[in-house]
């Protein structure tokens, strides 16, 4: 069932555990997000990008197909479908249509304007019972053309943030999107001890895609409590193709069937989700 994401989200963070945020584009990718969340029995959020649901066709057809895929795939988990990384406009929209979660990332305006908007879109989407992530300091790299330096989140703007009453906290922590460059520097654990230290609302991870896995566990131990990866759901997507086609598999019996052609992919992506939901419950966090 679809369901917003304050309690799960709460949760996890008194747990000392994660719960991964997965991008999606399309039905298969939806299927293989959703499919990881039921066979690791685990709750699941599904997300799109401002670009993704352009691309898909608008985002009331975005939580459509996510509605309807979860019944025709008999989902039992709790499903949370978000909006990622979205300005004033794609929030208020996503609200109205009836997204379980929100987010508004205001980190490239002026901290006043960042602050008052989400003020604004967390009152919009409570009256809703819709949750809100808001998003302090910057994500480096790009994802789906929000760019950011990648500057720390200042910890003091992270509080009056908080206190503006979002149900999730994204930080910037040294985290980049896309592939991570040879000469990353990692996480920044003290800046993430001092952000977790006056902050109790669930913090959020972004860029979760190539981080070592003893940082994300790091991290999670630490207050992370969602953790967002994309990238990595479409490097094993397109290797998954590549392979397929290379085999020259396409080209035998009927292989060139979307059907059987998306199959491989699909697959990998379930894959992987799985994988990392291992990762952001493990025991090791506890
Ligand atoms: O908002 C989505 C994420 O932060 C994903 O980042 O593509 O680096 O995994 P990633
Ligand atoms: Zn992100």
């Amino acid at each position: 069932s679809l369901v917003n994401g304050t309690e799960i989200f709460k949760a996890a963070r008194e747990g000392h555990y994660a719960v991964g945020a997965f991008n999606t584009n399309n039905l298969e990718w939806t299927r293989a997000i959703l499919a990881a969340g039921q066979e690791t029995n685990t709750p699941i959020l599904i997300q799109t990008s401002m670009g993704a649901a352009k691309y898909m066709g608008g985002y009331e057809l975005c939580l459509n197909l996510v509605e309807q895929t979860v019944k025709a795939m008999n989902i039992t988990v709790p499903v949370i479908m978000h909006l990622d990384h979205g300005n004033y406009e794609a929030a208020k929209e996503c609200i109205e249509v009836g997204y379980n979660s929100v987010m508004f990332d205001g980190h490239d305006l002026p901290f006043a304007e960042n602050l008052e908007k989400t003020k604004e879109i967390v009152a919009l989407a409570h009256a809703k019972g819709i949750s809100v992530e808001a998003e302090v300091g910057s994500i480096g790299g790009e994802e789906d053309g929000i760019v950011g330096a990648g500057e720390l989140a200042d910890v003091e703007e992270a509080k009056q943030l908080a206190a503006a009453g979002p149900d999730y906290l994204a930080v910037g922590i040294g985290n980049i999107h896309g592939v991570y460059p040879a000469n990353w520097k990692g996480l920044s654990f003290e800046r993430l001890e001092e952000l977790a230290a006056v902050i109790k609302i669930p913090l959020v991870l972004h860029g979760g895609s190539g981080i070592p896995k003893e940082q994300i566990i790091k991290a999670i131990s630490m207050g992370i409590s969602k953790v967002n990866v994309n990238t990595e759901c479409q490097l094993v997507f397109a290797k998954a193709t590549r392979e397929y086609i290379q085999a020259g598999k396409d080209q035998q019996g009927k292989g060139f069937d979307p059907r059987k052609l998306f199959a491989p992919g699909t697959q990998a992506i379930t894959d992987l989700v799985k994988e990392r939901i291992e990762w952001f419950s493990t025991p090791e966090v506890k």
